[in-house]
This record gives structure tokens, sequence and C-alpha cells, in this order.
């Protein structure tokens, strides 16, 4: 057995290699460059599970700072959101404010509140919210000629804590404060049933959609990293590898995974190894991915996609109401919610089928 030193399948793991998001990261670098308060600073990243959002979050954190910007590093959402990136603001800014001459001269600065560096004085510490604080260090930060970023994972756009920093970035953008925030969940976390300020906010930023990786990318990955490695994979087998991969970064991780766990001492991948390795990265990927998937569906979606199963290609929404019993209006209103959740996609008039790989195969098995 071959000891893998590249492909890394677990949820949130940097890899070591970023494979083809150049150009999502050109777009998002070019929205932080952008004048403060345009469009582009505020962007909603949206992509199902496994398709790599957690790790471009930290990727542009890393770039982010490269070039100056104060970066508080992806923050799930969660109670005290706030209170972490406020946190997170002052440990990565302190660098920054430590500018003896702005001491001397900035009779500001002490009027902003702080003691030393990025800390506050104790009574503003104890006695201010959150968004004041982070305003106060937008105020700072923008004075020492530096940006902040804000890295927002796994949103939840109806939660409070989301409310209140879409309000405080939105007065922070008023002000002119040098400011930038970058959003990242499933399709469905935007979802038209959100209250209107939130909605608004999320409708007037960028949005990118995580779209698969092209199988060109994922061909020259993999044939780099067999060669690294010391296997020996044959063009034909490699091709079967990177079609079964779909273009998902998480199934190209567990794929690979899996096909250098299988290789023979000597680096042979034979075709029984293949087989076995692409059959154990469904089984994962079904637990992790399709599993999960449904599990955060109702039981009308549910049985709304196990209708769409029963179809070896695209199904068309008529036949689908015909095999819920229901009518073509009632079946719309499924067919709508699974496609704002990323589940499904219209594949032409009248016709949808699945975005997640392998959910038909899972869920004819489950029947
Ligand atoms: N561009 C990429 N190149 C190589 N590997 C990647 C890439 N994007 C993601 N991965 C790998 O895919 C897996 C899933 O990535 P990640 O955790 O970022 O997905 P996610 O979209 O955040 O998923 P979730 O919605 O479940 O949080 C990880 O193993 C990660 O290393
Ligand atoms: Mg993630």
């Amino acid at each position: 057995m071959a000891r893998d030193t590249i492909f890394s399948p677990s949820f949130g793991n940097r890899p070591t290699y970023l494979v083809g998001r150049e150009a999502v990261l050109g777009r998002l670098i070019a929205g932080l460059e952008s004048v403060p308060g345009s469009r582009e600073r505020s962007t909603i990243m949206l992509g199902q599970r496994g398709t790599g959002k957690t790790v471009l979050l930290w990727e542009l954190a890393d770039r982010a700072e490269g070039l100056g910007f104060v970066v508080a590093s992806p923050t799930v959402v969660s109670e005290d959101l706030l209170t972490r990136v406020v946190e997170k603001i002052q440990e990565r800014g302190a660098r920054y404010a430590r500018d003896p001459q702005n001491r001397l001269t900035g009779g500001s600065v002490g009027a902003l509140g702080f003691s030393v560096g990025l800390e506050f004085s104790p009574e503003l510490q104890e006695t201010k919210s959150n968004q004041f604080k982070l305003t106060q260090l937008a105020r700072r930060l923008t004075q020492a000629g530096h940006g902040i970023l804000i890295l927002v994972d796994e949103l939840q756009a109806n939660s409070p804590e989301i409310r209140q920093l879409v309000t405080v970035y939105q007065e922070m953008v008023g002000e002119r404060l040098n400011v930038a925030l970058v959003m990242a969940g499933l399709p469905g976390a935007v979802s038209a049933t959100l209250n209107d300020k939130v909605l608004t906010f999320l409708n007037r930023s960028s949005r990118l959609e995580l779209a698969p990786l092209s199988l060109g990318d994922v061909d020259a990955y993999y044939s780099r990293a067999f060669h690294d490695l010391g296997l020996s994979v044959t063009d034909e087998r490699r091709a079967r590898a990177v079609e079964f991969t779909r273009g998902s970064p998480y199934l190209m991780q567990l794929v690979g995974h899996n096909i250098v766990v299988r290789a023979a001492a000597d680096g042979a991948v034979s075709d029984d190894d293949l087989a076995r390795a692409l059959s154990a990265s469904q089984a994962d990927f079904e637990r992790d991915v399709c599993e999960t998937t449904l599990s955060s569906l109702s039981g009308k979606d549910v049985e709304f996609l196990c209708a769409m199963a029963r179809d070896d290609g695209p199904s068309r929404t008529a036949d689908v109401a015909d095999r819920m019993d229901a009518t073509v209006d009632y079946a719309q209103k499924y067919r709508r919610r699974l496609i704002d959740a990323g589940v499904i996609e219209v594949a032409s008039r009248g016709y949808v089928r699945f975005a997640v790989p392998f959910l038909r195969d899972y869920l004819r098995d489950r029947e």
C-alpha cells in the first residue's frame, strides 16, 4: 500500500494543491481591490457540500493578508459571531496599529477608544456593543491605510447574528470605511423567505456560484499527483477516474486517495484496484454528501426526488407530478424549492436533473 501525501478527503481541510479556482479567486481579489463601497466588495459564495467553499475562504484569507488586509478568518455563523470577528481583527490588525507616530499625534486615535494597539479601553470594552467596536476598528485601520476583510462560513442568512453583521457592514460602507465581506453557504442559504433587510443586502451583493471543476483540470492534477506519488496508472484508467469525479472537489480527493491506498507496492494500479477505489469513493460520498443533503429536506422534497430517480436521464416535471399523484402546480412548488436548494437543476424546458453526484443512485438503493 502506498502512502498518500497528496490527497486529503476531509471537509475544511486545505488541499496540498488548490485545483481550478484561479478565476474565482481572481474575481474575489478584484472585488477587494475595487473602491470601498462598491458592490464587488461584498460577495456571497454559494455551492453544494464539498464544492470547496471553506478552502476557498481560507485561500482568500491568505491572499488578502498579502495585500495588506486585516482578515477575520472564516467564522462559522453562531451566537458569538460578532465577538469572534472583533477579536480576530484585533489580533491580526495589531501590527498595523503600533505606529508610535500615530500615538503621539493622533488625538483621534485616543478618541476612538483604544488604549494600546487595537485593545479597547476597559470602559469601552465593558460597555459598548460589538457593532460599535467593529466600527471603531474599521475607522482606526482605515486611518492607518488598511482594509478589513470579514469572512463568514456556513451562512445562515436568517440568523440574528447575520442581521447584525449586515447592518453594521452597511453603516461602515456608508462612512466610506475600507471594509469587505465574503460569506459562503449552501445554495439554499439565500432564499426568498428571508427577512427583507438581509435579503435586500444579499441580493445587492455580488453572487458567486461555485461550479464543478473542469475535468481537464482534474486530469492534469491527477496526472501530476500520480507521477509524484510513483503510481503507474494508464491513461485510460486515469480518464475513468477523472470522469467519475464529476468535477466535485470532494470526490476528486476521495477518488485520488482511494486509488493511492489500493495501489500495489510497486505503484501499479490494476483494473480491479481502480474499480474498488471508485466504489469505495462513491460510498463515502453518498454517506457524507447525499445523506446529509437529504436530511435537510422535507418529506415531500424527498418524494419529488424519489419520483425523479425512476428516470435514467432528465425528468419531465409532468411525469414527476404524475408519480407523486399530484397536480403539476403542486409539484412545481417542490421543483422550485429543490432548485433553490441546489439539489436539482433545469435540464431543458420542462425537464430537471440531479445536481448532486450519485444522488440518483443513492435514492434508488434506499428504495
Ligand atoms: N479547488 C480544490 N482543489 C483541491 N481540493 C479541493 C478544492 N476544493 C475543495 N477541495 C477539497 O474538497 C474537500 C471539501 O472542501 P470544503 O470543505 O472546502 O467544501 P465545502 O464546500 O466547504 O463543504 P461544506 O458545504 O460541507 O462545508 C476537502 O477535502 C478539500 O480539501
Ligand atoms: Mg465548508
